[in-house]
Order: C-alpha cells, then sequence, then structure tokens
C-alpha cells in the first residue's frame, strides 16, 4: 500500500482539513504514516498567519528534499503537495522557490487533490470555488472517525469577511462561506454513531455562522448549538474561533441555558487600547471587549476565558501597551496566545511606516506573558479541590493512567483502572502542575484513588 505523510500547521482548520485530505488520499489507496521517511506522498498543510509560521515550512521543504533525492537513489519516488494557506498565499512561486514541490493546492481545493497528484509535476489549484467542498469529499467513515478518539471538529464556518488590518486570513481562505444546518446535523450524527462524545465546532469566525436552516432561513450559532446538544452521544459542545463583534444575545444565552455547552470561551481581544483596536479595524473598543465579558459572566459565573494578544502593532505607544496591561489585569484570563506583530504581504499594516522596534516587541511581550501566565496558574489552582467532570480521551502519562479534560478544557492525569476513553467521570482535582492536573476519580466502590503527580 501506497504511504502518505501529512503534517498540518496552525490553526484547528488545517488540522479538521488534514483529516479530509486523508479520507481523499485513502479512497485513492494512500495508507497514512507517521513517519515522513516511509511516505510516499507528503502533503505539508502550511500556515501563512506569522511570517515564522510562513518560513518553517521552507526549512521543512529542505530536509524533505534532501529525503527525496535519497529515496530516489533507491528507486522509491517521493511526491510533495504543499497545501493549506501558504500555498493559497503564494501560488506558483512555491515552484521556484521550492522545486522539491510536485503540486500546490489551497484550502479551497481539496476535492482536487486527486487529479491534481494525477496531473503530476507543476500541478496547482487555489481556485474558490462556489459550494460546498466538503459535499465533494468523501462521507466520514465510522473506522476512520474512530481511529480519532473521542472529541472531533466540525468546521461549521470558513473564511473571513472582517479585514483586520493585520492578517491574511480573509486573503488565504476567503470570504465568510456557513455550511447548511443539514449537513452539519449529519456530520455531527455520523460522529456520534462512531463514538465521539464532544464535539468543536471550528471556523476563522465561527460565531459569524449563518448557516441554511431546514426551513430555508439563516441560523444563528446559538440556534445550531441547541440543535446539536439534541444528538443522541453527544455529551460536550464547545465552538472556536469567535469574534467579539459577533457575540450576539442567542450565544450569550445558550451559555446559560444549554448543558452540553462547555464554560469555555476562546475571544481574542488582540489589544487594550481603542486607538490600536481601531487601526487593527477590529470595530469595538475595550470597553465594548469587557460588557461582552461581563455578559458571558453572568450568563455562566464559571466560565473560563480565553483569548490572543498581538503586541507592537504599528503605532503602539507605551500608553497604548498600559491599556492592553490593564485590560488582561481586569479579566484575568484562564489562558491565551500572544504574539508579536508580525507584518504580512498584502495586508494594509505591514505598510505602516509606524512599525515598532523589535527589541520593544519583546520587551513587551515577556511583561505580557508574565501576566497572562500568572493568571493562567491562578485559574488552574483555583480548580484544585473541586469536583470537575473529565471526559478521558487517551492513555495517561504513567502506565495504568487515563487523561482527559475538564469543562475547562485542562488536561488531568486520572488513575484508569476500571474507566475506559470515552467515560466521563467526576474527578476531584488534587493538584495542579504546570501543564496538567492530577486528580482523584471514585473507583467502582465508591472509594476514591488518586493519580500519583511523580
Ligand atoms: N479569527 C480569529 C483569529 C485568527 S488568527 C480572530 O478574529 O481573532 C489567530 C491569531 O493570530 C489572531 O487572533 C492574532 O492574535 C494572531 N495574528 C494574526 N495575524 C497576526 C500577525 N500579522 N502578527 C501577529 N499575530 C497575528
Ligand atoms: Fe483575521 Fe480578523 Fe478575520 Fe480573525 S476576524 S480571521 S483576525 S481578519
Ligand atoms: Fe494559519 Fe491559515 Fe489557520 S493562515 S491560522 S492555517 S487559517
Amino acid at each position: 500500500m501506497k504511504k502518505v505523510f501529512i503534517k498540518s500547521y496552525g490553526c484547528q482548520m488545517n488540522v479538521y482539513d488534514a483529516e479530509r485530505m486523508a479520507d481523499v488520499l485513502a479512497a485513492e489507496g494512500y495508507g497514512q504514516t507517521g513517519s515522513v521517511e516511509n511516505a510516499d506522498l507528503v502533503v505539508l498543510n502550511t500556515c501563512h498567519i506569522r511570517e515564522k509560521a510562513a518560513e518553517k515550512v521552507y526549512s521543512e521543504l529542505g530536509r524533505i528534499r534532501v529525503m527525496k533525492e535519497e529515496r530516489a537513489l533507491e528507486g522509491r519516488e517521493t511526491k510533495v503537495v504543499l497545501a493549506g494557506c501558504v500555498a493559497q498565499a503564494e501560488g506558483r512561486e512555491i515552484f521556484r522557490r521550492a522545486p522539491v514541490v510536485d503540486v500546490v493546492v489551497g484550502p479551497q481545493s481539496y476535492q482536487n487533490l486527486p487529479a491534481l497528484l494525477r496531473a503530476g509535476r507543476g500541478a496547482l489549484d487555489t481556485e474558490f470555488p462556489a459550494d460546498d467542498k466538503f459535499d465533494a469529499l468523501p462521507a466520514l467513515e465510522p473506522a476512520r472517525i474512530k481511529s480519532r478518539g473521542v472529541t472531533a471538529f466540525l468546521t461549521v464556518q470558513e473564511g473571513c469577511d472582517k479585514f483586520c488590518t493585520f492578517c491574511v486570513v480573509p486573503y488565504t481562505r476567503g470570504a465568510e462561506v456557513s455550511r447548511s444546518v443539514a449537513r452539519i446535523l449529519d456530520e455531527a450524527h455520523r460522529l456520534a454513531d462512531a463514538g465521539v462524545r464532544e464535539i468543536t465546532l471550528i471556523g476563522q469566525n465561527v460565531n459569524a455562522f449563518h448557516g441554511e436552516g431546514p426551513d430555508g432561513s439563516p441560523w444563528s450559532l446559538g440556534r445550531l448549538l441547541h440543535a446539536l446538544a439534541e444528538v443522541p452521544g453527544i455529551a460536550r459542545l464547545r465552538y472556536t474561533t469567535s469574534h467579539p463583534r459577533d457575540m450576539d444575545e442567542e450565544l450569550i444565552a445558550a451559555h446559560r441555558d444549554l448543558p452540553a455547552l462547555m464554560p469555555y470561551l476562546h475571544l481574542p481581544v488582540q489589544a487594550g487600547s481603542d486607538r490600536i483596536l481601531a487601526a487593527m479595524n477590529r470595530r469595538h473598543t475595550a470597553d465594548e471587549y469587557r460588557r461582552i465579558i461581563d455578559r458571558v459572566r453572568t450568563a455562566r459565573p464559571d466560565v473560563a476565558l480565553t483569548s490572543d494578544f498581538i503586541v507592537g502593532f504599528p503605532g503602539e505607544s507605551d500608553a497604548d501597551f498600559e491599556a492592553t496591561m490593564r485590560l488582561v489585569e481586569d479579566v484575568r484570563f484562564a489562558g491565551a496566545f500572544s504574539f508579536k506583530y508580525s507584518p504580512r504581504p498584502g495586508t494594509p499594516a505591514a505598510d505602516s511606516a509606524d512599525q515598532v522596534p523589535e527589541a520593544v516587541k519583546s520587551e513587551r511581550l515577556a511583561r505580557l506573558q508574565e501576566r497572562l501566565e500568572a493568571h493562567r496558574q491562578a485559574f488552574n489552582h483555583g480548580t484544585v479541590g473541586r469536583t470537575l467532570d473529565v471526559l478521558l480521551e487517551k492513555a495517561g502519562r504513567h502506565p495504568g493512567q487515563l487523561a482527559g479534560k475538564t469543562p475547562y478544557l485542562q488536561m488531568v492525569q486520572i488513575d484508569g483502572a476500571g474507566r475506559a476513553v470515552g467515560d466521563i467521570v467526576p474527578v476531584r482535582i488534587g493538584a495542579a502542575g504546570s501543564n496538567s492536573l492530577f486528580g482523584e476519580a471514585p473507583a467502582a466502590d465508591g472509594t476514591w484513588t488518586e493519580a500519583s503527580a511523580a
């Protein structure tokens, strides 16, 4: 059997797309391998969001070139596909910079992978077709779902019309498109029937979802979540990534009304200064963001909030940065991703004359991350002593242990005796390590057994 190695960079959309590509290629007779050396076909599913992410791809391609030459000496052919957002952004330029690449395919064209591979060297597809690409991809097969575990991503929306001035996504993923409710429900049923317990709805702007409902009218994300909560077998729902502008009343109310919707919200704010937020074209102020957070916390007081930050956006002054630090202290996030601003070709902010020096960016990032990390640790320590439901997902760190996630997406290790992956068990949180919690689950006889943190 021919073998394919797929590596994904970037966001969850790419993780989901990689699974869909694996499905298409399985229908073409490719089995998956975790080792690139054994691969007849290498697919790099790339990310263009920051310069580092995009450059990583070229160093990886350098390594693959050496491997391809070695395999050629042994008479074995290796095909290389460059997929994802770098493919979309750079197109034919990739063949020039990295001749090792055979095929370039953008995120909206994966259904055409088999045809592109048959066309061979130099084949490229970076179109944005009008219809749902997922319709043209093979339906999810139970055995393949099972092999991926009890949690799954489900793309409900793709693309973005927001055009934040720093961001490449509107160019690499195209305009905002929602899938129909019927297709999403069908996919959710397939996942649940194959043992999936938790579905994370994904989209670049997931809460801008407006897919066509069975009645022909557009449904909001809140309404979709209500319908998904009825799917037998699905115990947990999550969604990511949201934009503050699209946190509507129905979605906030879902956090109050739907027990299946986990008390967790990733809501990127990027900055705490109104001047910078305006320059970023985020179209909300810092106080508007604070008010949204208040409303979500009123609906679901225990909600864990996480966010994304950019430091050193063009024109960011010390005072602007202090406003970000104040927002962080006000909200106290349970976790966050933070980045130095990276100028991206083709985006308006990249052309600004007001670029912030690298040293200033580094200093601000370090200060911000110190506070974000302190708040993350405080959140985790705050759960010690509480009993939380944990969905067991996989083998744990030590023999006999199982690992799973709390509603707040914290990883917990417990003693696995008498438990199975897919179980949701009440776990008393005993200790918080830097990346994992350790907990005790009641044994079949009702006594509590502790997982060792050693
Ligand atoms: N759709 C989401 C985010 C998508 S990109 C939203 O609207 O927030 C994920 C994160 O990468 C962003 O939230 C932002 O923090 C970061 N990011 C995007 N472009 C960037 C750039 N040019 N430089 C640094 N960070 C960037
Ligand atoms: Fe990028 Fe802004 Fe769209 Fe998010 S909302 S994907 S940051 S343009
Ligand atoms: Fe990266 Fe594309 Fe996702 S640029 S973050 S892989 S949408």
